[in-house]
């Protein structure tokens, strides 16, 4: 179990369907890496979800466990890792209602993650309140534990500034109670999408799946785009606008810059390349795959979330007597403030 002097993370992710690679190299990386060292709470953002979703609140209970299990699957240990979901956690409600006193909309607005998301879901001109207000909600999420680290993708990082700015604020409008978290985004920026397309995303349709099967990933990688000079075998390739190229520095490092010689010798063939990526793939996904079988006996994710759920719960409590104590709004406690 881990001491309370252990400096915190609280990242997580919207159960929106299965994780992919991009998250995985982005922040799930980071926080299996990081989980021993920090005393380590995992979000499953179901009322985030709701942001873009509410339309289709009938897929959270599936999506939900689904997160959690990607999680577990990946690596988080439960017993370091404290997997909980949102919605079920009411002290972050009521803080993102205090933050959104003293957060401006000009601040919500102006955020390059949410000018880039209204665009990408066409809410430019008819944004709901709870999207624009996402980032505040979400540095309730970080803040209720009072969190030092947040592993994210990069896409995220303004938002995480968004946390920073509100911890800020807080503790000098009132009183210090907030760390300023800290934003922390993978090695590979971004990955790139099967088509090639900048970004891989479950609507874009372009993803390789944790919980894929080998079959699917197979399928996935051979027919993903790649330069498109290389018609024979022999043709000099360009490894830097190649989309298998860029997986070979994220997850074959160590044989990355060797495969891009070649390639740009025109000694290795496109084929013999992407067989290469999917044994890699394999590697990776095959230990994902058989602790994911572990958890998925009936009843122990819920178990797990239950109990994570609980311990924030426990926490959340802790940082609102602060919060009340700091605003004037403890009214009816006992204390010795002159
Ligand atoms: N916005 C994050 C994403 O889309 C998910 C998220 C919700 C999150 N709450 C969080 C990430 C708190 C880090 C910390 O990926
Ligand atoms: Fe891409 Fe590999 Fe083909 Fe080069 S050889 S274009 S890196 S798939």
């Amino acid at each position: 179990m881990s001491g309370s002097h252990q400096k915190r993370i609280l990242t997580g992710d919207r159960p929106t369907g299965p994780l992919h690679l991009g998250h995985y190299v982005g922040s799930l990386q980071n926080r299996v890496r990081l989980q021993h060292r920090y005393d380590t709470f995992i979000i499953v953002a179901d009322v985030q979800t709701l942001s873009t979703n509410f339309d289709h609140p009938e897929n959270l209970p599936a999506d939900v466990r689904q997160v959690a299990l990607d999680n577990l699957a990946v690596g988080l240990d439960p017993d370091s890792a404290s997997i909980f979901v949102q919605s079920m956690v009411p002290q972050i409600a009521e803080l993102t209602v205090y933050f959104s006193m003293f957060i401006t909309v000009n601040r919500l607005k102006h955020n390059p993650t949410i000018k880039t998301e209204a665009g990408q879901y066409g809410f430019e001109d008819n944004m709901t309140y709870g999207f624009l207000g996402y980032p505040v909600s979400q540095a309730a999420d970080i803040l209720f534990c009072r969190a030092d680290l947040v592993p994210v993708g990069e896409d995220q990082l303004p938002v995480v500034e968004v946390s920073r700015f509100t911890a800020r604020r807080f503790n000098e409008l009132y009183d210090t109670v907030f760390p300023e978290p800290e934003g922390l985004s993978g090695d590979t920026a971004r990955l790139v999408g099967l088509d090639g397309q900048a970004k891989m995303s479950k609507s874009l349709g372009n993803c390789i799946y944790l919980s894929d099967t080998t079959e699917a990933v197979r399928t996935k990688v051979m027919s993903a785009v790649t330069d498109p000079a290389r018609i024979h075998r022999d043709d000099p390739g360009h490894p830097e606008i190649c989309t298998i190229f860029s997986y070979h520095c994220a997850f074959n490092g160590g044989e990355s810059a060797d495969i891009g010689e070649r390639c740009r010798a025109g000694t290795i063939g496109c084929v013999a390349c992407k067989k290469r990526m999917v044994q890699v793939i394999e590697e990776l996904l095959e230990p994902i795959r058989m602790r994911r079988a572990e958890f998925q006996r009936p009843g122990m994710v819920d178990e797990i979330l239950m109990a994570g759920t609980e311990r924030a719960r426990t926490e959340g409590g802790r940082t609102m007597d602060m919060v009340r104590m700091a605003m004037h709004i403890d009214y009816f406690e006992e204390r010795d403030r002159q």
